[in-house]
């Protein structure tokens, strides 16, 4: 359609990369097109930690849950939602700042357009990347390293390098199972269609060596239990408010 859209439905994660940095201008370039991604009444509530410290990123590998591909990469971002910068205006003004379930989300929901708009231009850069969801796997632990102070809270990391191998596009589900008209469909038509992608996505699974037979049975496990259960209590230590 356009080289927009082609990059966009070319998108792969990359897991292993090539050590070769990454020039200052290209991440300046990234930022600034993260930073132009659509933000809630403009309130910018994000920042990127770049991990720089070998000794760090070591640390990180088991923080994450042995992914080894946080110290390898040649340029690692832990991204946060950032709400320091409006209490700190607040404060500064003497005037009060509310908090509440909806301050978190923005934070959340700027933050991820902002990765996202950072991912996209770093692809066509002709870069990988890796969002890592593993960063919220001890987040008492992380606070250790990052020491990030009230109202900045880690959500994801980011790994970034030239890809340093041959991965395929992982096929979604069908959009006419996430396009509705008017109206959502009733649960027979959602199942439907799920069975239609576990079909699809099992011989992509076989091609790609992986024993997942499909994907109900990742869905299965990966919610049969909960995960990461003292982040809610770790949120609000660090001034997030779930009301
Ligand atoms: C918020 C988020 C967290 C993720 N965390 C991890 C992670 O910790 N480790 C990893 O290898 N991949 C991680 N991924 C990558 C997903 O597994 C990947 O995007 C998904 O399987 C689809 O594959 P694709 O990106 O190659 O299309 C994460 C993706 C997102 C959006």
């Amino acid at each position: 359609m356009n080289d927009v859209v082609d990059l966009l439905t070319a998108h792969r994660s990359v897991r292993r990369f090539k050590p070769d940095p990454i020039p200052e201008e290209h991440l300046q370039a990234a930022i600034r097109a993260g930073q132009q991604a659509a933000t809630s009444s403009n309130i910018q509530a994000y920042a990127a930690i770049r991990i720089t410290d070998p000794a760090v990123r070591d640390r990180l590998i088991s923080l994450t849950g042995g992914q080894e591909k946080v110290a390898a990469c040649p340029l690692f971002l832990a991204i946060c939602g950032d709400v320091r910068r409006h209490r700190l205006i607040a404060a500064r003004a003497d005037v009060p700042h509310a908090s509440n379930l909806e301050e978190f989300l923005l934070a959340v929901i700027d933050a991820t357009l902002f990765a996202q708009n950072m991912v996209v231009a770093f692809e066509s850069m002709g870069y990988g990347t890796c969002y890592i969801g593993g960063l919220r796997n001890d987040l008492p632990a992380l606070h250790e390293v990052l020491r990030t102070p009230e109202g900045v809270w880690p959500l994801f990391g980011l790994c970034v390098g030239t890809p340093d191998q041959e991965t395929s596009v992982r096929p979604r589900l069908d959009p006419e199972t996430v396009l509705f008209d008017d109206v959502y469909p009733d649960d027979a038509a959602v199942l439907a269609a799920v069975d239609q992608y576990d079909r699809t996505i099992t011989d992509w699974y076989r091609s790609n060596r992986m024993k997942t037979p499909n994907w109900s049975s990742r869905i299965q496990r990966q919610f049969e239990e909960l995960r990461r259960t003292g982040n809610s209590a770790w949120y609000q230590g660090a001034g997030a408010s779930f009301e």
